[in-house]
């Protein structure tokens, strides 16, 4: 099982300046919460509760005020500062010793997924004891992300990092499950003409070995990458349009850990406290 997961969400947001100046991208809001509430819900669906989030040197108590290491959400969150970014692998030589001899999940702090059969996938995904597991959404311009095609027995046959002339319309998105090799691995690989390790060199290395497995999210699910300003409020109008219709939020982090057995009622009081007089806590007061 795995029990371990990463959030990695520093990076310097350039593509969203001026917002992203004074603050981290993943403490902006998508529609009623920050953003980095997303990628968190998964790993909690996941059943996962020891958290390393990793934020870029000297922000760390902008994070803290949100989600502090002592929470009311019954999980164990760390923290790890990069002075820079070096890539998506440099998470696992970062989290080194917070992976220890396990295995881990790593989710991009700017990635926001949705559907039905998710946390069923999701469940499925925490079981991994070998190799490395990818999520494969289809998208409609795939050169924006790292692509990957599969033959007829669904296998992945190439991987490639936003390729001019893509071989499929199917985005690997930035959920990853690997086994404790990924430490190891991380530290082989070189980095890019861009200069940051690519984790598309990481689940090479697990592809050429046969220990690369992919799961589909298939178009009743939904992937959004906030990489810039409009895929921003394209997340934003998504989930409001969702919270507003069924009157249920997506990523309610206190509503996820009570579902999961994690905390009890008294611990939701805390957070309603903790929020203050505003429409999430009066949605916390509802479950
Ligand atoms: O979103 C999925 C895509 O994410 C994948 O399809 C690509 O294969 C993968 O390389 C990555 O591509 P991006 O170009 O979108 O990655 P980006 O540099 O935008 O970083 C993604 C998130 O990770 C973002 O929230 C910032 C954070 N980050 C990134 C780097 C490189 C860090 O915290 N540290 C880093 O060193």
């Amino acid at each position: 099982m795995i029990k371990k997961g990463i959030v990695l969400a520093g990076g310097m947001g350039t593509r969203m300046s001026p917002l992203t100046k004074a603050i981290n991208k993943q403490l902006l809001p998508v529609y009623d919460k920050p953003l980095i509430f997303y990628p968190l819900s998964i790993l909690m669906l996941a059943g996962i509760k020891n958290i390393l989030v990793i934020v870029n040197k000297g922000q760390l108590n902008q994070f803290r005020k949100i989600l502090p290491e002592k929470n009311h959400l019954g999980i164990n969150i760390q923290y790890r500062e990069q002075k820079k970014p070096e890539g998506l692998p440099h998470a696992f030589i970062l989290g080194e010793k917070f992976i220890g001899k396990d295995n881990v999940s790593l989710i991009l702090g700017d990635n926001f997924f949705y559907g039905q059969s998710l946390t069923k996938i999701l469940k499925k995904s925490v079981s991994l004891k070998n190799g490395a597991k990818i999520f494969l959404h289809p998208v409609k311009r795939p050169q924006l992300y790292g692509v990957a095609s599969i033959n007829n027995k669904q296998k992945v046959v190439t991987l490639t990092e936003k390729p001019k002339t893509p071989k499929s319309n199917l985005a690997v998105t930035g959920l990853y499950f690997f086994d404790n090799n990924v430490v190891k691995f991380s530290k082989k690989i070189k980095p890019s003409k861009r200069g940051e390790l690519e984790i598309i060199d990481l689940l090479n290395i697990y592809k050429k070995k046969k220990k690369l497995s992919a799961e589909f999210i298939g178009r009743g699910g939904a992937w959004l990458d906030t990489g810039n300003i409009k895929d921003f409020y394209d997340a934003t109008n998504f989930v409001s349009a969702i919270e507003n219709r069924q009157g249920l939020k997506i990523a309610c982090l206190e509503e996820i850990a009570l579902n999961n057995g994690w905390i009890k009622r008294k611990d939701i009081k805390e957070a309603i406290k903790f929020y203050g007089n505003c429409e999430y806590s009066s949605y916390l007061k509802k479950i």
